[in-house]
């Protein structure tokens, strides 16, 4: 079990991003437990790869609801999730070519970066949206 769960405090008061910030915490979760169990390297690169492309996706929901109510910040939010993007994208390219391993640390900060974005930069734009009838 992931020392991190999804609870209220972290809600940004938006149903369909708490929601995805719930999946993927949850999905974050599954690997953590598959690495436990000691899952084949098959099974283990097939929950990053889903987990992977819900990344890219909630990114992308938030990104055009930011884009659509013109947030002020942005840039640096979307640097945030492209920092981000390019480090999965990059871990599970070498993951899959055999040259790194699937760790519970690598699982564990994945987690705390999510975390503390959502705590930090996810929770910034919250009052913005909400202030503009988005919930
Ligand atoms: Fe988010
Ligand atoms: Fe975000």
């Amino acid at each position: 079990m992931l020392d991190i769960v999804w609870d209220q405090s972290y809600s940004v008061q938006i149903a369909e991003i708490d929601r995805q910030h719930q999946k993927f915490t949850a999905m974050l979760d599954m690997l953590f437990e598959a690495i436990e169990a000691g899952r084949s390297q098959e099974v283990l690169a097939g929950i990053l790869s889903e987990l992977v492309a819900y990344a890219v996706y909630h990114f992308d929901t938030e990104e055009q609801l930011l884009i659509k109510h013109h947030y002020p910040e942005f840039g640096a939010h979307q640097k945030e999730h492209e920092a981000f993007r390019i480090r999965i994208l990059e871990f599970q390219r070498s993951f899959v070519a055999g040259k790194e391993t699937l760790t519970h640390d690598v699982v564990k900060f994945m987690t705390h970066w999510i975390a503390e974005h959502v705590m930090n930069a996810d929770m910034k734009y919250a009052p913005f949206l909400n202030a503009r009838g988005v919930f």
